[in-house]
C-alpha cells in the first residue's frame, strides 16, 4: 500500500503482474472478468478488504487467497468485496410490467386449469434481496387470498454472503425504494424508526435463499424445475465464454416452455441459440421451447 500524501487512507496499488494473477483468479473461481481499463476499480474494492488484513500488502494477500489451507474463507471475503451489488425494488418498471401481463398470469392461468397450483421463480444474482422480495409482493398483488391454494417458491441466490446476509435480514434503508412506489413500501413492510423498512411475513415467506456461484457447475446442476428465472444485471460482469456457460445451465434449469429475464441492457444474442426471443413493450424475454 502506498501512504496517501494527505494522511487520509492508504491507496493500494496491484503492479501488472499482480493484476493479472488477480483477476485470473477471479475468473477462474467466479467467471468475473476485469477488463484491462478495471484495474482501479479492483484496486479500490481491494483496499477495504487490506485495511481489515491491518494493511495487509497486495503480495502477502494474493499469498493469502491462494493458499490450501485459508484460501477459501478469504476467497469469500474477497469476492462480497469485489462484486457489485447495485439493486432496488421494482428495479426496471416495464420488465416487471411485461413479465406480469405476459408471463405471470398466463401461466398462473394455466397452472390453474391443469390443477397443477404451483410456481418456482429463481432469482439468479439476487443481491441483498430486493429483487426476489418485488416478485413475491408481486405474486400477492395478483393471487390475493387465492395465494393459500398455491405453493409458490421463490429462491434468491447470490454469489456473495455479505449481501444474503442482509437479504435474509430483509431490512432496507430508502435507498433501496428508490424505483418503488409508496404503496409497495407501507403495504409490504414494516417502518421501523424513520428510515428501517423490515419485509412483512407474507412476502418473506414465499422466498428462500442460499449462496450460488454460477461457476460450481455441481451446483448449478442441482437447480432444477424453474418455470422462471430472472438474471439481471449479471451477465455484464461474465466473458462470452462464461456467459455461454451459465446460461446453458439456466436452460437446463427450466422447465419447458420456461421464460428467462436478463438486464434490460443485456442480451443472449450470440451467447445462446437456445431460447425463443419474445418481444413485449418495453421489454424482451427468452423462452425455453417446448418440445415438438
Ligand atoms: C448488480 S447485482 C444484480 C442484482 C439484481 N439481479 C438486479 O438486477 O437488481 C449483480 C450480482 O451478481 C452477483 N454475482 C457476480 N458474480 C456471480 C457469480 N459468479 N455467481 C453468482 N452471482 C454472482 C454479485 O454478487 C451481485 O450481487
Amino acid at each position: 500500500m502506498t501512504p496517501d500524501p494527505k494522511g487520509g487512507a492508504a491507496a493500494v496499488e496491484l503492479t501488472d503482474p499482480q493484476f493479472s494473477q488477480l483477476r485470473e483468479f477471479l475468473y477462474q473461481r467466479a467467471g468475473l472478468h476485469f477488463a484491462d481499463g478495471k484495474k482501479f476499480l479492483l484496486e479500490s474494492r481491494l483496499q477495504q478488504r487490506l485495511r481489515e488484513l491491518d494493511n495487509l500488502d497486495v503480495a502477502g494477500y494474493l499469498a493469502l487467497v491462494t493458499s490450501p489451507a485459508r484460501g477459501a474463507d478469504e476467497l469469500r471475503n474477497l469476492l462480497d468485496a469485489v462484486t457489485t451489488h447495485e439493486t432496488s425494488f421494482f428495479r426496471n418498471r416495464p420488465q416487471l410490467e411485461a413479465f406480469n401481463k405476459h408471463v405471470l398470469r398466463k401461466l398462473l392461468e394455466q397452472r390453474a386449469a391443469q390443477q397443477q397450483r404451483r410456481l418456482r421463480i429463481w432469482s439468479a444474482a439476487c443481491s441483498s434481496g430486493e429483487e426476489p422480495y418485488t416478485l413475491a409482493m408481486m405474486l400477492i398483488e395478483v393471487l390475493g387470498e387465492e395465494i393459500k391454494r398455491w405453493n409458490v417458491r421463490i429462491v434468491g441466490t447470490d454469489i456473495a454472503h455479505n449481501v444474503l446476509e442482509k437479504a435474509k435480514l430483509g431490512e432496507y434503508g430508502r435507498y433501496s425504494f428508490r424505483t418503488t412506489t409508496a404503496y409497495f413500501a407501507s403495504k409490504y413492510f414494516e417502518l421501523r424508526g424513520r428510515d428501517l423498512f423490515c419485509i412483512r411475513d407474507e412476502p418473506r415467506r414465499l422466498v428462500e435463499f442460499m449462496a450460488l456461484n454460477f461457476a460450481d457447475a455441481a451446483s448449478m446442476r442441482l437447480m432444477r424445475d424453474f418455470d422462471v428465472i430472472f438474471c439481471r444485471n449479471a451477465l455484464i460482469y461474465f466473458d462470452l465464454d462464461a456467459k455461454r456457460r451459465f446460461v446453458a445451465q439456466f436452460e437446463q434449469s427450466l422447465n419447458a416452455g420456461g421464460f428467462l429475464f436478463v438486464g434490460h441492457s443485456e442480451s443472449l444474442h450470440g451467447v445462446s441459440e437456445a431460447f425463443k426471443l419474445l418481444h413485449f413493450p418495453g421489454a424482451l424475454a427468452y423462452q425455453k421451447p417446448l418440445p415438438h
